[in-house]
């Protein structure tokens, strides 16, 4: 058959029934994104005769002698990219860039009319990253890339060094490569919540053609781990297997068949003969603390993973000093990273017979060092490194296919290919911590807290992959926030048989702030003062103890304060905000809730950074950490060249890949700009001084080298407010508006870093009003797919205004703090007080979804102006 892709003429004969999306890629043409395979995401979205189309569900062969067009098509034969990548590119309308050919390519075909109409018309493309502000400001041609000379190399709009490699689709992905003689790996999944295989018989499988290896838990290590990746391997328990003949989550691995082709090994997994014994499951955390509940992992004596008790002061004293109350439980949903390029993993061995992994991972060292662990093998037998990541949000904090590609590649000797689909990302990777937080709060009529109570239950699912950091980090910053001389935290994280939790944005925190900032909006009221100027009364100054459960805090200090800024800047905002008419029907209120987080995890977190001088006054930089939309590779640059005294373009940045410098312990917990940033600050420091020490130029190259080990870490503070109306008969929600304050010490790149905070307030508005990953009576997840998971789309976003607080912390790199993970934190419990304000009733689960609104809005009587 013939096929005219991008003018390029060309015989191809596609599979039966194949899709133009795998079609495209199979031709080489990888800027074709797979996002979800069913017409929901438009990363796929290509031209066809000039009109967009999702290429997931247009047959390939309907294709033929069309004129097909792709992202690479869509620049000039001369090179001048169309104006729509230019536009992208002038505003970085991306983060990840992963949903940027799609973006680009509907984007590019809209008219006028329909450009003032973007919701409506960009609803068919799902970003997961910029909460789709940046996305309106590129297609509007609103671009802000004025760079002044004055400043020095931070604190300026430098464009992302991708950015025309994303624009024009010539970003390399995990899966954008091409690897002669790969295979393909399957997953069969289990259909039980609870089961023991009793017999697994492959015969029929390993005879289907095609098939080169049948992978069972026999043929896997019988060593134990955690999926979790973290600094230090023993703040996880170690509960997982590779293949586990023992079943307890529905859609956990069962069995694993490599083939020559996806077909073939998708086939021969239906042939994989099961039998199993089923259990009664757990699915209930409450159910789990039982006594007589069933064990999710029997050898343990209780469900219990990890739990934490401590405090300060006499609670019981607390709360008789007081003169208000407020005893609430607030839970939080399951919800889901949502990354739009899933897991996956391509392994091979190396002309010298290395291990070596090409992963969609936040942290490859990490990775690196629990393989080599796993298959006993040295680490310098292992190489693990990431082409650009297309989003994590901490769900790739975890080894989800490393440990069975690498299983694969070390049984046949043959290149693998492991990349999950949609559904599977929903139902057999990770999600949010589910949290019941029950918070009692009390305060004396003066207005000051005398009591803090916080007694949190999360459910960890099946394994127990960051159960334990999660639960520390939740009831660590959400409740030191506030001064209050009688503190006390019960903490615990429990196993289900439901999907596992993870890492997830915010780290626990946003559970925990939903319930400690809806609970001192209440308490204010109950003593009918206003909630602004309650929390200001008691909100933590400079000087002030951080006091929460632990009372080793690791180095944690008060290093710079914009907390008081952030509040001021928000309130202004949202006391200014001009409402429109909307008519008696709607009730209009206003909420604000503050957050706080720590810059850095605790107990070490390390990074290497080499800065190397080349010919022509060009600089190569090496660094461990990982580009996953998070901005860091600009910021890194930028780092380098103020130190340097140079531009970033000089500055070229490798990244990602053990084998390019030392240890880096991961792009987790926003450290990407506080400690690989400082370690990069330290290696072009060093450089420079060798620099200036060397008398004209040497024939040898000279390198910088730096370190950092996060042994000291500082507060980065949020604020977000909202302006909402409800509709008092339907429940209908209106964001009027959204504004968020950030203390992020010296902002390097203002343009990204309003990036990161716009996404971060639009992920969480999601997780606060949208997205539900339930699970069914079987305890399957029964939401695996965006369509009915419920991702936001265009429409579905509020634009949001932010503000930075001119702060500079002594501890971070050029004076910056983290800001990736906890702009999200504060925006659950901004949008309940909004609410409340509004309607006068108080949510206490989230999402705040249509239906829910309805119900409990539903006896209108109950309404009452706040
Ligand atoms: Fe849109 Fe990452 S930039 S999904």
């Amino acid at each position: 058959m013939s096929y005219n892709i991008n003018n390029q003429i060309s015989q191809a004969e596609p599979r039966s029934g194949q899709c133009l999306r795998t079609f495209l890629r199979e031709q080489g043409w990888f800027g074709v994104k797979k996002g979800c395979d069913a017409g929901d995401c438009g990363a796929c979205t290509v031209h066809i005769n000039g009109e967009p189309v999702h290429s997931c569900l247009f047959p390939a062969q309907m294709a033929e002698d069309k004129e097909i067009t792709t992202i690479e098509g869509m620049a000039d034969p001369d090179g001048a990219l169309h104006p729509m990548q230019q536009q992208f590119l002038d505003a970085q309308g991306f983060q990840c860039g992963f949903c940027t050919a799609g973006m680009v390519m509907t984007a590019a075909k809209l008219d006028q009319a329909q450009r003032t109409k973007l919701p409506q018309h960009m609803k068919g493309n799902l970003c997961r990253c910029t909460g789709y502000g940046a996305i309106r400001r590129a297609i509007e041609g609103d671009s802000d890339t004025e760079i002044s000379a004055t400043k020095g190399a931070c604190g300026r709009n430098v464009p992302a060094p991708a950015g025309q490699d994303v624009v024009t689709g010539r970003a390399q992905y995990t899966m954008d490569t091409e690897i002669a003689a790969l295979t393909h790996l399957k997953i069969l999944r289990a259909p039980h919540a609870s089961a023991r295989i009793t017999s697994i018989n492959t015969t029929a499988a390993l005879a289907s053609p095609g098939v080169i290896a049948v992978l069972t838990h026999k043929d896997a290590p019988t060593r134990k781990f955690s999926t979790a990746r973290h600094q230090n391997v023993d703040e996880d328990v170690a509960d997982t297997l590779v293949l586990d003949p023992v079943i307890r989550f529905v859609g956990q691995r069962v069995a694993a068949v490599v083939a020559e082709t996806e077909a073939a090994a998708e086939a021969a997994c239906a042939l994989i003969d099961v039998t199993y014994q089923r259990f009664t499951p757990v699915l209930d955390p409450r159910a789990a603390l039982a006594s007589d509940s069933p064990r999710v992992h029997e050898a343990n004596n209780s469900n219990i993973v990890a739990e934490v008790h401590g405090g300060v002061g006499d609670i019981a004293a607390g709360l008789t000093a007081a003169d208000v109350v407020h005893e609430a439980t607030y839970t939080s949903q399951r919800v889901q990273h949502a990354h739009l390029e899933t897991h996956g993993c391509i392994g091979y061995q190396d002309p010298e017979g290395r291990l070596t992994l090409r992963t969609s991972s936040q942290t490859p060292f990490l990775t690196r060092d629990a393989l080599a662990t796993l298959f006993d093998l040295a680490q310098a037998k292992v190489r693990v490194f990431c082409a650009r990541v297309g989003g994590g949000f901490g769900g790739k904090q975890e080894m989800l296919t490393e440990d069975l590609v690498a299983l694969a590649v070390l049984k046949t000797g043959r290149p693998v290919k492991l990349e999950l689909t949609r559904p599977e990302q929903f139902t057999g990777t990770t999600s949010r911590h589910p949290m019941r937080v029950k918070v009692r709060l009390a305060a004396s009529r003066d207005g000051l807290l005398t009591a803090m109570e916080m007694e949190v239950l999360s459910d960890t699912g099946a394994y127990g992959n960051h159960a334990g950091g999660v639960l520390f980090h939740a009831v660590g910053e959400s409740i030191a926030l506030y001064k209050c001389p009688n503190k006390r935290i019960d903490g615990k994280a429990v196993y289900t048989n439901t999907l596992p939790a993870g890492a997830f944005r915010g780290y626990g925190l946003s559970q925990t702030n939903f319930a400690v900032e809806s609970g001192i909006d209440e308490l204010a009221r109950k003593l009918k003062m206003d909630p602004v100027a309650f929390r200001r009364l008691n909100m933590v100054r400079p000087g002030d103890p951080l006091v929460s459960a632990e009372t080793e805090h690791y180095g944690l200090e008060m290093a710079s304060y914009g907390l008081d800024q952030c509040v001021d800047l928000v309130e202004q905002d949202v006391n200014a905000a001009l409402l429109p008419d909307l008519g008696p029907d709607w009730q209009v209120g206003r909420g604000i809730a503050l957050g706080m987080i720590a810059t850095a995890p605790p107990r070490g977190h390390f990074a290497e950074s080499q800065i190397t001088a080349l010919s022509g006054n060009q600089f190569e930089l090496r660094v461990g950490t990982c580009e996953f939309g998070n901005g860091t590779t600009t910021v890194h640059a930028q780092i380098a060249a103020q130190v340097l005294g140079v531009d970033p373009t000089q500055i070229r940045v490798l990244q990602s890949d053990t084998d390019l410098t030392g240890h880096d312990s991961g792009a987790y917990g926003s450290t990407g700009t506080v400690i690989a940033g400082s370690a990069t600050k330290a290696a072009a420091e060093e450089l420079l001084a060798r620099l200036q020490s060397t008398e004209n130029a040497t024939d040898v190259a000279l390198t910088g080298i730096g370190h950092a080990d996060g042994a000291r870490r500082s507060i980065a503070f949020n604020v977000q407010g909202f302006v909402v109306a409800v509709h008092r008969r339907y429940g209908t929600l209106q964001i009027l508006q959204s504004v968020h304050a950030a203390d992020a010490g010296t902002v390097i790149n203002p343009q990204q870093c309003m990036g990161q905070i716009e996404g971060g307030v639009a992920q969480a508005v999601g997780a606060a009003l949208y997205e539900r990953l339930e699970i069914d009576a079987e305890g399957a997840v029964s939401t695996a797919s965006f369509r009915n998971y419920h991702l936001p789309a265009f429409p579905d976003l509020p634009e949001t205004v932010v503000h930075f607080a001119d702060t500079h912390d002594p501890l971070g790199p050029m004076g910056a703090k983290s800001m990736s993970e906890s702009p999200y934190n504060p925006v659950a419990a901004a949008l309940g007080n909004a609410i409340r304000d509004a309607t006068g009733l108080r949510f206490t689960a989230t999402p705040f979804a249509p239906d829910t609104l309805y119900r409990d809005l539903g006896a209108r009587t109950q309404i009452t102006q706040p």
